[in-house]
């Protein structure tokens, strides 16, 4: 199952370079870039709270792919920024086009794991810990992040944080939020803030309601997988987001949680 799981990742970052195949994979590179942008604006916003002091902060990036957590945190001017990947061809990308940073591989949820350079002020992990499908893995994943933190470290991740029952598919995991927040005390760790990362960029999978699903793929999905109409989409839908994501506390799609490591264990 592991060898699987490795496998997949193997030749979905193989066979689609740069954002297609860490982002959506059916949609085109034009929209994956804007929706990355946007991505980036909720991230930073949500780490804003955090208040690392940036040029002494020691920060992981969990699942790093082709590099977004990474260039993500070079751009706030933190002191070190290190990786992790599942995928040996993300590693050796990532060594190419960061030959000052260090990465390693390895799976987040191996119920052995010792991430190298810890203890971290920071770890992200965005868009990978809903992959992990098995659940003692999952719950696994977040004691490992917490081990890796420092007394008042902080983790930020994304996953989908339904409040309609779980969806599951061979390589995600969109669990219900109480088992999320479960999982995440459970290791120790205390949410802080959750914020939408989009409100209509992403398909709405947290929703009952069939005809907004379907809408969705009849407009915005189906812009979303041509680069001439993704283009034209994104440029339109980005500045909305933006504005959307920030007033809304929760959203129908991908969100990212904030949580932090207790500054003092009892
Ligand atoms: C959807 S991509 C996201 C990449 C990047 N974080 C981003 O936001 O663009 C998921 C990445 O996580 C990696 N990954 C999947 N499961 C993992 C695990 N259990 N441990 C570490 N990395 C994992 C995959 O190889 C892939 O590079």
């Amino acid at each position: 199952v592991s060898q699987d799981r490795k496998q997949y990742w193997e030749e979905r970052l193989r066979a689609n370079a740069g954002l297609r195949g860490v982002g959506h994979i059916s949609h085109s590179y034009s929209w994956n870039g804007w929706a990355y942008r946007v991505k980036k604006r909720g991230l930073h916003r949500l780490v804003r709270l955090a208040r690392l002091d940036m040029p002494r902060a020691r920060v992981l990036d969990i699942g790093s792919g082709t590099g977004f957590g990474i260039e993500f945190w070079l751009s706030r001017g933190v002191a070190s920024v290190s990786g992790v990947d599942l995928t040996d061809h993300a590693v050796e990308h990532l060594r190419i086009n960061f030959p000052e940073l260090l990465f390693f591989q390895g799976d987040i949820g191996d119920p052995q794991f010792d991430l190298p350079g810890a203890p971290f002020d920071m770890v992200s992990a965005m868009e990978v810990l809903f992959h992990i499908t098995d659940d003692n893995r999952y719950r696994r994943a977040f004691c490992n992040i917490k081990d890796a933190l420092r007394p008042g470290g902080y983790l930020v991740f994304s996953d989908n944080f339904l409040r309609h029952g779980e969806l599951r598919t061979a390589h995600q995991a969109s669990r219900r939020h109480e088992d999320i927040m479960a999982a995440v005390r459970e290791a120790g760790l205390e949410p802080v803030k959750r914020i939408p990362m989009f409100m209509f960029m992403g398909y709405p999978v947290d929703t009952t309601n069939a005809r907004r699903q379907q809408i969705w793929r009849r407009t915005v999905g189906r812009a979303a997988r041509s680069d001439r109409w993704g283009a034209v989409f994104g440029f339109l839908l980005a500045p909305v987001e933006l504005v959307a994501t920030a007033v809304a506390s929760e959203g129908p799609t991908v969100e990212l949680l904030l949580c932090r490591r207790p500054a003092v264990t009892v």
